[in-house]
């Protein structure tokens, strides 16, 4: 007969729950929920090994157990803690906690260049929005930042290792999914950098997926890169019959181009199932698609400002405004014919690569 894995009672900022013998206290977390759950910009659930890297997710444990109920002297990870039976532990409700955590954001912030105005991640960037909920408005450091050499590892995948925060994600996405890894950390300590072993690209058929891993704007998709803010774009779910993955994706569209295709995410900003570089590169048009609806988006995030169910805005639908604003405006202009800035005709979404200033040039 199998032996049944105990369960053991934690308590987290006040919140009691029973979880499986061998859960973390970040998973613990998690299935309470809200609040109570730290943020985590290394550990992914999908990734064996991941985590211990950023500190993000320090907790106090202010009882260690029902055996022995000394708190721990240090704050700890809770993506590598282990639960005890009879634990207590504050996360939100530990000033220790929230004081330690803004100085993790600083530090991660330290060699982190402030370019969120002309980086693809901004509206989606974990690091972002950990600085906007636990960073200071100012920074102490006064030295130069740590910069590195651009370095081009392929087709499709941007690397910008000036924003690097080294959680190690990538490296053990391509290490766990790819058959060949070709591309992993050199040098040590300041000098710490991602790069391809021998100046190989990465072409492995799922390596598009250190893309979603990434917690910041250091690994981006080239096919999408500078054509739109993600907070324009709609995200849908949508899938298609792909022999290599299960073909569930989620397209981000502006009326019906698609700009973008990623995996889909949880709550947590994971990854539900990998996807294949075709998916992902490759079709980037409606018709490749099947579409299923609006993807849930969470309402705190820049992307549900401009997210309604519905096709409002499409080419199909007709424009509401009378309806919006309770009477028939005076005046309506179309932007496009009197603006030389847009030029509808071009569609960014089938511009090969990166968009640049000469695919907008009036003789194109
Ligand atoms: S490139 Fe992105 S995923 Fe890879 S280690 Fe750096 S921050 Fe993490
Ligand atoms: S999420 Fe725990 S150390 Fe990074």
């Amino acid at each position: 007969m199998s032996e049944q894995t105990p369960n053991f009672k934690v308590t987290i900022d006040n919140i009691s729950i029973e979880v499986p013998a061998g859960t973390t206290i970040l998973n613990a977390a998690r299935m309470i929920g809200g609040d109570v759950t730290p943020p985590a910009m290394c550990y992914y659930s999908k990734l064996k090994n991941s985590g211990g890297k950023c500190r993000t997710c320090l907790v106090e444990v202010s009882k260690g157990s029902e055996k022995d109920p000394r708190p721990m002297p240090k704050l700890v990870a809770s993506c590598r803690t282990t639960v005890m039976d009879g634990m207590e532990v504050k996360n939100i409700t530990s000033e220790k906690v929230v004081d330690a955590r803004k100085g993790v954001v600083e530090f991660l912030l330290l060699n982190h260049p402030l370019d969120c105005p002309v980086c693809d991640q901004a509206g989606e960037c974990d690091l972002q929005n950990l600085s906007y909920e636990h960073g200071s408005e100012a920074t102490r450091y006064e030295f130069k930042r740590r910069t590195f050499e651009k370095e081009d590892i392929g087709p499709y995948i941007s690397l910008h290792m000036n924003r690097c925060i080294m959680c190690f994600r990538c490296v053990f996405t391509a290490d766990q999914l790819t058959e060949r890894r070709e591309h992993g950390i050199l040098d040590r300590g300041d000098h710490a950098q991602i790069s391809t072993l021998l100046g190989k690209s990465l072409d492995n058929e799922f390596i598009g997926n250190v893309i979603d891993v990434c917690p910041v704007g250091a690994l981006t998709d080239k096919t999408f890169r500078f054509k739109n803010r993600v907070w324009f774009t709609k995200p849908m779910d949508a899938h298609c019959n792909c022999t290599k993955c299960s073909g569930k994706v989620r397209l981000w569209m502006r009326g019906e181009e698609v700009f973008r295709v990623t995996a889909r995410k949880d709550q947590w900003g994971e990854v539900e199932e990998w996807i294949c570089n075709d998916c992902r590169f490759h079709k980037k048009s409606v018709s490749d698609w099947v579409i299923e609806g609006p993807s849930n988006i969470s309402r705190s995030s820049v992307i549900s400002q401009g997210h309604y169910a519905g096709n409002i805005g499409t080419a199909e639908t007709p424009v509401l405004i009378d309806k919006v604003i309770g009477k028939k405006p005076k005046l309506t202009l179309d932007i496009h014919s009197i603006s030389d800035v847009n030029r509808p005709e071009i569609e960014l979404s089938k511009i090969e690569g990166p968009a640049h200033s000469d695919d907008f040039k009036k003789n194109k």
